[in-house]
Parts: structure tokens; C-alpha cells; sequence
């Protein structure tokens, strides 16, 4: 195989979580002491791209451990519409890599000033993002030299993680998010499986994913890093959302990558499987569910379950090496996407 700065980014993401993991864990007890002394009643997160994927992942992480109501921040009120939105009892959290977009500064920026905890998940420590929140938990990750986005958002799942479980003082979860590495390292066993599905995926026209709950999140980022680096047009999908509507553009051969681990919505999800299956779909499955599996026509197992709430860590892994793939296969360099850079400002 060709060598490329994507694919060997891909492969450190069990290092890099580890990495932030023992750096951060004493330091983000310590943010979380300081945030039970403050009112937060609901959160508010700021982020673009990949790193809003992340915030997704945060809505069902936070929602469910801590019955923290989370929302996606609106920046263009901010930087645009002259809006001055009241912050009481919010603890508002940028993500970002790089830590430089103006307009995710800006939420953050407002949210400190009138008084709300602020947070900041940046790799860039030296960053306007990192200046502008009163706390900041570093991701760790070392520089991504890559256009698309993959450590660094392993690690702001990780770190969310370590946050939403210090404020829980869930001593359990964090001994659970400690394995979460591991288990991503045997995840990349998937690596020569991607590249076969990717193989039968090559002459796609359109495409959906589809994931529920945690997995919302990873449906996001699959169709994400499939529109930038293989130009197929993908759009995400929630699965109950699919079937209000958008289920009627499955027809024969419809490719859709569905992600699926054992948890609250794998009966779900199953029975889903099964209807996109009769509808003659082209399904790829990432999945430790037997059932799901069975009815894929292009099955990829995840070799470890974890807990839903880390599944995301490890099925992730899957998809970037299935976009990665899919970039080749189709003849495209998925080190050098056209159009995009690395460091997006927008204001
Ligand atoms: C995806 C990607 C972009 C970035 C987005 C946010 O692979 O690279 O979508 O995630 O531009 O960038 P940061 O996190 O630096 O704010």
C-alpha cells in the first residue's frame, strides 16, 4: 500500500486518546469540582464539521449521564445578527482542532462575558478558541497533518467522555473509557474489510448512513469524510428521521452504510436492517450485531463490543477506513482533497 499521511493518522488514534487520557484525567476531576460550584442547567456547544459531530455525540453523552439538556450553538447570531443571547445557567464548550475559526471564538467569547463557565476542546493550546474559554482541556493528539479530520475527533470523543463522566464521578465509566484504546486497536483489523467494501462501493453515484442515538454522531462523520474525500454526495440520516420520508429513495442497489452496536436502539435498528434489506438497499453494515450483520450484503463486524456510550470510538474507525478506501478505489488522493484546507475560518 502506497504510504499516506491519512491512513497513518488513522492508526495513532488509539495512542493519542491514551496520551490525553493520562495527561488530562487528574486535571479535568479538578474542572469538574469547579462546575458543580457553578449553576449549569443546560450546555451549549460551538463547533463546525467534524468537531460538530462531536457535539452531537456529546447531546446523547451528556443527556444521558448527566440529564444535562445539550444544544448546538447558532454562531452566525453571534457574529452576524448582532444577537445578545442570555447565558444563565448554560456551560457553553467550543470544539475545535485548530482553535482558530472566528465565529465559534465568538460564541464563546459572549458566553464568558456574561458570566457562564466556559469550556475549550482545541489541539491548539495556542489559539484564540484556547484564550477565550476559562477552561481548556488540550486534546493531545499531536499536529493532524491531514485534511480530514480523524485523531482529533477520536480524541474530543474521549475527552467529552472524561468530562461527562468526572462531572458524573462515574469511576466505572472512566474504567471503561480507559479500555476504549484497545479496543479501537483491534478495530483496525478491519482495515483490509473497509478496503474490499470500498472495492464494491467504487462506482457510487449517492449515498446515506444511518446510526441512532450515539450513533447519530457517526453516521455525521461517515458521510462527512465520504463527501470530502471520495465526492460522493452522502447525507446523514438518524433512523427514525429515514423512515419519515427519506426511506423512499431506496431502490435497487441504494448503497447505505448503516452503524449499529449492541445497546438501546439495536432492536431498532435490526428491524430497520431488515425493511432497507426487502427494499433491495446495498447494505453495509458496522456492526457487532449478529442479526444486523446477517442481513447485510456487506458485513463488517466490529472485532470488540464496548459500551454503547464508547462504541462511537471504535465504529468511527471503520468509517474512515472506509472513506479512506473509497477515496482510492475511485482514484482520488485522500491526502490531497480538492477544494478543502485544512483550517477553515469562517465569521
Ligand atoms: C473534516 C474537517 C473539517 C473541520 C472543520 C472544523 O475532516 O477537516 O470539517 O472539522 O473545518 O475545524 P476545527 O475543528 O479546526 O474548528
Amino acid at each position: 500500500m502506497l504510504t499516506s499521511v491519512l491512513h497513518a493518522e488513522i492508526y495513532e488514534q488509539p495512542e493519542a486518546i491514551r496520551r490525553m487520557l493520562d495527561a488530562e484525567t487528574d486535571r479535568v476531576a479538578e474542572l469538574a469540582r469547579a462546575l458543580a460550584a457553578r449553576d449549569c442547567r443546560y450546555a451549549i456547544i460551538a463547533a463546525r464539521g467534524t468537531s460538530d459531530n462531536a457535539a452531537r455525540y456529546a447531546q446523547y453523552l451528556m443527556g444521558a449521564s448527566l440529564g444535562l439538556p445539550v444544544a448546538l450553538a447558532t454562531p452566525s447570531l453571534h457574529t452576524r445578527y448582532g444577537a445578545r443571547l442570555r447565558f444563565d445557567g448554560a456551560l457553553a464548550i467550543g470544539i475545535s482542532q485548530s482553535g482558530t475559526s472566528p465565529d465559534i471564538c465568538a460564541v464563546i467569547e459572549d458566553a464568558r462575558r456574561s458570566g457562564a463557565p466556559t469550556v475549550a476542546i482545541t489541539n491548539n493550546l495556542d489559539s484564540n478558541l484556547a484564550r477565550a474559554a476559562e477552561f481548556v482541556i488540550p486534546l493531545h493528539a499531536g499536529p493532524e497533518r491531514s485534511v480530514a479530520a480523524t485523531k482529533t475527533y477520536t480524541t474530543q470523543l474521549a475527552a467529552l467522555a472524561l468530562l461527562t463522566l468526572s462531572i458524573a464521578g462515574d469511576t466505572t465509566g472512566l474504567a471503561g473509557l480507559a479500555a476504549v484504546p484497545e479496543a479501537m486497536a483491534a478495530t483496525l483489523a478491519l482495515d483490509a474489510r473497509m478496503q474490499e467494501i470500498a472495492g464494491a462501493m467504487a462506482d457510487a453515484v449517492a449515498a446515506v448512513t444511518i446510526g441512532r442515538g450515539y450513533h447519530y454522531a457517526t453516521a455525521w462523520e461517515i458521510a462527512l469524510k465520504l463527501k470530502e474525500l471520495t465526492y460522493v454526495p452522502t447525507e446523514p440520516y438518524s433512523a427514525a428521521d429515514f423512515q419519515h420520508g427519506p426511506i423512499a429513495l431506496v431502490r435497487d442497489d441504494f448503497p447505505i452504510t448503516l452503524v449499529a452496536t449492541q445497546g438501546a436502539v439495536a432492536d431498532d435498528l435490526t428491524t430497520l436492517a431488515t425493511r432497507l434489506h426487502e427494499l433491495g438497499a446495498h447494505l453495509t453494515a458496522i456492526s457487532d450485531v449478529p442479526a444486523i450483520l446477517d442481513v447485510a450484503d456487506r458485513p463488517a463486524a466490529l472485532p470488540v463490543s464496548v459500551e454503547e456510550r464508547f462504541a462511537p470510538m471504535t465504529a468511527i474507525v471503520a468509517g474512515q477506513l472506509l472513506a479512506f478506501h473509497l477515496a482510492r478505489a475511485r482514484g482520488f488522493d485522500p491526502d490531497n482533497p480538492r477544494s478543502i484546507r485544512k483550517v477553515t475560518e469562517t465569521r
